[in-house]
């Protein structure tokens, strides 16, 4: 599998395939990869004729520099986990090819990032949806895979690429969780021992919520009964925990329906890392 380092490579690689007529599929990433990133790209591969995957710590949606300078970057292993996925090509830029000039064009993406991650860490949108503009005009996807994790991003990403009217679907595909429950993620690699065996408690909060919200409590009561469970568990400095309309993303008054199902999102920090989760509670 080729590895391709400049845009232009990519370019006019892919200005090739769209003139055989070929089908892209295009899986973007930070590296580090693991399962769930390793499910995007089979089905990328299953229903499209190429596969790029890129492979970008992108600087610009980081608002802390520690997160930026410890994100893992394991490039050598990430191509030879790629192999017998489907992956046509990976597209390993540096911040120079991504960045030849400094970018002065702002995304405001309005009341869907005033709240959660956009309200936690301003500017992260901006940088997300300038990386990801340029990543579709380099890879000229037919179809982009992004995983339902970053709930958040997925929403952004939606109303991007409506605003732009780019000519391409995103499909979101469900989180790939460890055995205990733990959401897939790049950053759990970084998480020492003690803060590993506590990490399944995120989605156990969540599910408490769910259920809670499926009991008749308020979105309010739920959303506290999930937040005061979690205080038991000292390892765990909890940022947010949200109950939302799934679409909007605005809080939610009412509890979950077929017409206006919910999601409950959630940040924490685990011994210096930060990790996010969610579940989708639909009123059935
Ligand atoms: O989800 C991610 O890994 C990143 O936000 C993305 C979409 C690759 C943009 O840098």
């Amino acid at each position: 599998m080729e590895i391709l380092e400049t845009a232009a490579a990519l370019q006019t690689l892919t200005e090739t395939w769209r003139r055989e007529g070929r089908r892209i599929g295009f899986v973007p990433t930070m590296g580090a990869l693991h399962e769930g990133h390793l499910q995007l790209v089979r089905t990328a591969a299953a229903e499209n004729d190429v596969v790029v995957v890129s492979i970008f710590v992108n600087p610009t949606q980081f608002n802390n520099a520690d997160d930026f300078k410890f994100y893992p970057r394991t490039l050598e292993s990430d191509a030879a986990l790629l192999q017998g996925t489907g992956a046509t090509v990976i597209f390993a830029p540096s911040v120079e090819q991504m960045y030849p000039r400094t970018s002065v064009v702002r995304f405001d993406f309005g009341p869907l990032e005033r709240v959660m991650e956009g309200a936690k860490r301003p500017g992260h949108f901006n940088g997300v949806a300038t990386v990801v503009s340029k990543l579709f005009h380099l890879s000229r996807p037919h179809q982009a895979y992004f995983g339902q994790k970053d709930w958040q991003q997925v929403a952004v990403v939606q109303q991007l690429l409506a605003d732009l009217s780019f000519d391409l679907k995103l499909v979101s595909c469900p989180t790939i969780r460890e055995e205990d429950g733990l959401a897939m993620s790049s950053r759990n690699r970084r998480l020492r021992p003690e803060a590993r065996a506590v990490a399944p408690r995120l989605y156990e909060a969540l599910q408490l919520t769910a259920a809670a919200l499926r009991e008749g409590l308020s979105p309010g009561e739920a959303q506290q009964k999930g937040a005061e469970w979690l205080q038991q568990f000292p390892d765990i400095e909890l940022e947010y925990l949200e109950v939302a309309d799934a679409q909007t993303l605005q809080p939610a008054w009412a509890g979950p329906s077929a017409e206006q199902p919910l999601v409950i999102c959630l940040a924490a920090w685990l011994g210096g890392v930060r990790l996010i989760d969610n579940v989708l509670v639909d009123g059935e």
